[in-house]
């Protein structure tokens, strides 16, 4: 009784403590008549996102005060649902997830705040910010009304969300003006019913006064509405804004105008270039909506870092993101000013409102270097097995009720007096194969990697598959991407396929408590194994921990996971921030799936995020190739109009084929020797988009993949920002530019759709064009 009474007291003082720290005045916010209004007057929205999730907490208010610096008045959030539920049911909003804190010093700072709790976020966050336990379920589905306990436990999350950020929405003296409703719901679905389901949960978890918004694309904002719920548009740098405000004028008359994710600059893939935006185009459409009076928000005006198993993926085609979230954004990954911000700020000056000025940005944080440390201590995985779960059959990491990391499946093989192949459906994400503890090969997703050539072996001899998981798919209709192996493992044998069965299989997760307990020895490890290390410093700083001379794997350092880390780039070293160091002793740990040649590494003073180490796979064209159409007809040929926007094309009859071409033979602009694609898609016979899941492209005559990433991928990974573009820098080409697609099934099409590059420029916009399909590939001469 006493005890509950007690209790009772602590929970009035605390719901007290809390509104005390909102205690300003009740304001408001709401999106008015072609303005927003604040406390009734007309009001601007110049946000700049920040991920507090990406920043350590000790750095916090610095990135807040860099975003007040640059001239932002508003600092725009997301929350993701799995960083606070990483178990079913125990919520966790302390310390580095306390949200509430991070809301209190932007509005210590006087800044506004948007929140973006989700439940689907994207932001190249593992699975969008939805947590990895969903996928226990076998049949689940996401953002759809189809699936009750996705939607229950949605619910469930965003009541917690509410609880925490509630009392500081502005109606109650906080500092919260604006929160989202899901994210870009446009390129997933058009269920208006589920979006409603989604608004009125976010009001009944207790944001029940603030000014509710939607984001999506000016290509298919329109698909739906949800009443009582605000639209804003996400574009990127260098978008023509009055191209991108067209139709939302007509649908939205009244509506104020805002960009809810300008996007600064973008995220990388490992295996592929590094992506920037240049200062002169993302500078230029901001002016524009400066000039417009449009509000916006700077997706990211920080990036941070994607720590430990954080960072997400996209499919197709299957690609993970790196550890750092830089994002080429104006302030960098170590919270220091960019040309780019400098370029922001100079902008701001000139249209501050009267009366207002721009702060000085806060002292840098200090960056040192740290001396070679040479690691001399290992734990190799084989010696260090944990117990084994038995399993009849192949299961993903999942249903063994692991979140991240690596898995090991082991079993005993048959005998077979000839070589033979080991198929995987499917492998998530990359493999080390063994026989008897001999490494045979590696299988990579990224390259659709799914069989390895065996030789003989005798009855029990050993099979071991070691399968490390990259980030989950954040984005798009592959979001169920459970890691592992997810359905079967095939022995074949001639024309004989064996499904094997009877798994031992070894869990390796990434939490720290986990590493630190492995057996280290003072040897020279071989094959996959951990490596540690303790280092001195008599001062801390800030700085990038060195991954050059590694293979691929996982760095904890004082048991804070710095992330993932690949030798084939682009990012090279990894985020090491000074606040996680101490003066003394520190302790690094790395996994290795390689034998690096020294085991070594040091900290170094700027981060390089762009050596890519070249890879065949990253180019569509191997050196001398060249595609010959001689003996091709053309299964349609003509001309797009110059008109920005979607254009479709439909046959005068229907074609079946795997492998299509289209060529370019001119530009719009006739001096224009380039070409440049933003999406492409086919029209099936039912007149709908086809899957383009299983797409991949054979061939491209050219690609721009210095200054930025302009691979032919870019026609399908559903992002209308970004293209393929043929080279401009190093080398430069000339008409005609092909490209050349496997579709991976014979189907039938009666037209095609092609998206011209969306921002500003015209450069590479196809004017003449000629279109192949065929159910052979096309022949390349080498
Ligand atoms: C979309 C999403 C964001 C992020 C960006 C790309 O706009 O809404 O979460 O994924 O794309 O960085
Ligand atoms: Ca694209």
């Amino acid at each position: 009784m006493r005890i509950s009474k007690l209790i009772l007291v602590i929970v009035i003082f605390m719901t007290l403590a809390t509104q005390a720290q909102t205690s300003g005045k009740a304001g408001s916010f709401e999106a008015s008549d072609k303005t927003f209004l604040l406390n009734g007057k007309p009001f601007l929205v110049r946000a700049g996102e920040i991920h507090f999730p990406r920043i350590p907490r000790q750095y916090w208010e610095q990135r807040i005060q860099m975003c007040k610096a640059m001239g932002m008045n508003t600092i725009c959030i997301y929350l993701f649902w799995n960083f606070h539920e990483q178990q079913p049911d125990q919520f966790d909003f302390t310390g580095q997830k306390d949200v509430a804190e991070f809301v209190r010093l932007i509005q210590k700072n006087g800044m506004y705040c948007i929140v973006r709790p989700g439940p689907y976020a994207c932001a190249e966050w593992d699975m969008g910010g939805l947590p990895w336990w969903l996928l226990k379920k076998n049949d689940l589905q996401v953002r759809t009304l189809n699936d009750s306990y996705f939607m229950e436990r949605s619910i469930k999350y965003l009541k917690q969300v509410g609880k925490q950020l509630a009392p500081y929405q502005i109606q109650n003296g906080g500092n919260i003006i604006m929160v989202q409703v899901e994210n870009e719901y446009g390129v997933f679905g058009n269920d208006a019913v589920y979006m409603g389901k989604v608004r009125d949960a976010v009001r009944a978890s207790g944001f029940d006064k603030v000014q509710l918004f939607r984001c999506d694309w000016s290509s298919n904002f329109f698909k739906y509405d949800v009443d009582g719920v605000y639209t804003a548009l996400n574009f990127g740098a260098g978008s023509n804004i009055d191209k991108q405000f067209e139709k939302y004028k007509e649908v939205y008359p009244k509506a104020p105008l805002m960009c809810s994710e300008y996007w600064t600059g973008w995220f990388d893939y490992w295996g592929r270039a590094h992506e920037t935006r240049s200062i002169s185009s993302f500078i230029g459409s901001l002016k524009d909506m400066l000039d417009r009076k449009i509000s916006f928000s700077l997706y990211m005006a920080h990036g941070g870092t994607s720590f430990g198993q954080w960072g997400g993926a996209n499919a197709p085609p299957f690609g993970a993101m790196v550890a750092s979230y830089d994002y080429n954004a104006p302030i960098n990954e170590g919270g220091l000013p960019t040309d780019k911000f400098y370029a922001v700020r100079d902008l701001m000056k000139n249209y501050l409102n009267p009366g207002e000025t721009i702060l000085e940005p806060p002292a840098n944080n200090p960056v040192i270097s740290i001396p070679k440390i040479t690691f001399n201590e290992s734990a190799s995985l084989f010696e260090n097995l944990p117990k084994a779960n038995l399993s009849e059959s192949i299961k993903p990491m999942e249903a063994f009720n692991q979140g991240w990391g690596r898995i090991l499946y082991r079993t005993k093989l048959p005998e077979s007096t000839t070589s033979f192949e080991i198929k995987i459906t499917e492998l998530h994400d990359w493999a080390a194969v063994y026989i008897n503890g001999k490494l045979i090969g590696n299988l990579d997703r990224r390259k659709d990697e799914n069989t390895i050539k065996i030789p003989p072996v005798k009855k029990g001899d050993v099979l071991d598959i070691l399968v490390d998981a990259l980030g989950r798919v954040n984005y798009g209709k592959t979001i169920i991407d459970r890691k592992g192996i997810t359905e079967k493992v095939e022995m074949l044998v001639g024309s004989n396929s064996t499904n094997l069965t009877n798994w031992e299989v070894y869990n390796f997760p990434v939490d720290y408590n986990f590493q630190k307990s492995l057996k280290f020895k003072s040897q020279k490890a071989n094959g996959p194994a951990w490596y540690k290390a303790s280092f001195e410093l008599k001062a801390t700083g800030d700085t990038y921990i060195d991954m050059s001379t590694w293979g691929r794997g996982m760095v904890w350092v004082n048991g804070y996971n710095l992330g993932r880390y690949w030798k084939i780039g682009p990012q090279q070293t990894l985020y090491m921030p000074g606040c996680w160091l101490k003066k003394g002793k520190n302790e690094i740990i790395i996994l290795d799936f390689e034998t690096p040649v020294s085991p070594q590494t040091e900290g170094v003073t700027t981060p390089v995020l762009d050596k890519i180490v070249i890879d065949e796979s990253l180019l569509h064209r191997k050196k001398g190739e060249t595609l010959d159409l001689s003996a091709e007809t053309p299964s349609d040929e003509g001309l797009f109009s110059s008109v920005q926007g979607w254009k479709e094309v439909i046959f005068k009859k229907e074609f079946e084929g795997q492998y299509f071409c289209l060529e370019a033979l001119d530009s719009q602009n006739p001096k224009d020797q380039s070409s440049s694609i933003a999406e492409l898609e086919l029209i099936g016979t039912d007149g709908l988009p086809v899957n383009r899941s299983k797409w991949k492209i054979v061939y491209a005559d050219s690609e721009e993949v210095s200054v930025g990433n302009y691979s032919a991928e870019k026609i399908f990974d559903q992002q209308e920002s970004t293209f393929w573009s043929t080279a401009w820098t190093v080398s430069k080409t000339s008409h005609p530019h092909q490209l050349v697609v496997d579709l991976g099934e014979n189907i039938k099409i009666k037209g095609f759709k092609y998206l011209p590059r969306t921002d500003k420029s015209t450069n590479g916009n196809v004017k003449t064009y000629r279109f192949f399909i065929k159910q052979n590939p096309f022949s390349i001469k080498k």
